[in-house]
């Protein structure tokens, strides 16, 4: 079964995301602090489906991943805080979270040893993820945008 890390699960795009990987078979990993996603019916269902499983954490904190294994089909990153009220209130908060965030994201793949770790963001095959842009392209198909006329 391939298994997929969805950081930022709880969150709008994470979310979704999450529920298509499933409905695929995937195993999940959701990582979210719920500091503006949802614990509601929607997650709690998605959470009781064999193989999800919900992991409560700040991903600014640098051990936040520490307990979990590294070897993964998929490692989405969709954690930040978004908005463009969060952005004119608080910009110290957005700019914090989401480079501390990243950062520890990417120091987690890459350990002090330097060497990066293997095959985490690519399946075993080599081939690209296949889900990259999936959820952009479906909407786009549904409603087609207008072409631009010369
Ligand atoms: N929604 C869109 O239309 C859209 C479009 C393009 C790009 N994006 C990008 O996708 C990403 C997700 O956007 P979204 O709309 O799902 O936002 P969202 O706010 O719904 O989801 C973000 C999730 O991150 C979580 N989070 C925030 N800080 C955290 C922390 N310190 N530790 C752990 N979890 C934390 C929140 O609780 C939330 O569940 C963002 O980078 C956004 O810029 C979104």
């Amino acid at each position: 079964m391939p298994r997929a890390l969805i950081l930022g699960g709880a969150g709008f795009i994470g979310y979704q995301l999450a529920a298509r990987l499933s409905s695929e078979g995937y195993a999940l990993t959701l990582v979210d602090d719920l500091s503006r996603g949802r614990q509601d019916k929607e997650l709690e269902a998605l959470c009781a489906r064999p193989g999800v499983t919900m992991v409560r954490a700040d991903l600014t904190r640098p051990d936040a991943l520490a307990e979990l294994p590294r070897q993964w089909d998929g490692v989405y990153m969709l954690a930040a805080v978004v908005g463009v009220r969060n952005v004119e209130t608080d910009p110290a908060r957005v700019v914090r979270t989401n480079t501390l965030a990243l950062m520890h994201l990417l120091d987690w793949f890459v350990p002090e040893s330097g060497r990066p770790v293997p095959q985490c963001l690519r399946p075993p095959d080599g081939r690209r993820p296949r889900h990259s842009g999936a959820i952009a392209s479906r909407a786009s198909a549904r409603e087609p945008l207008p072409r631009l006329r010369r």
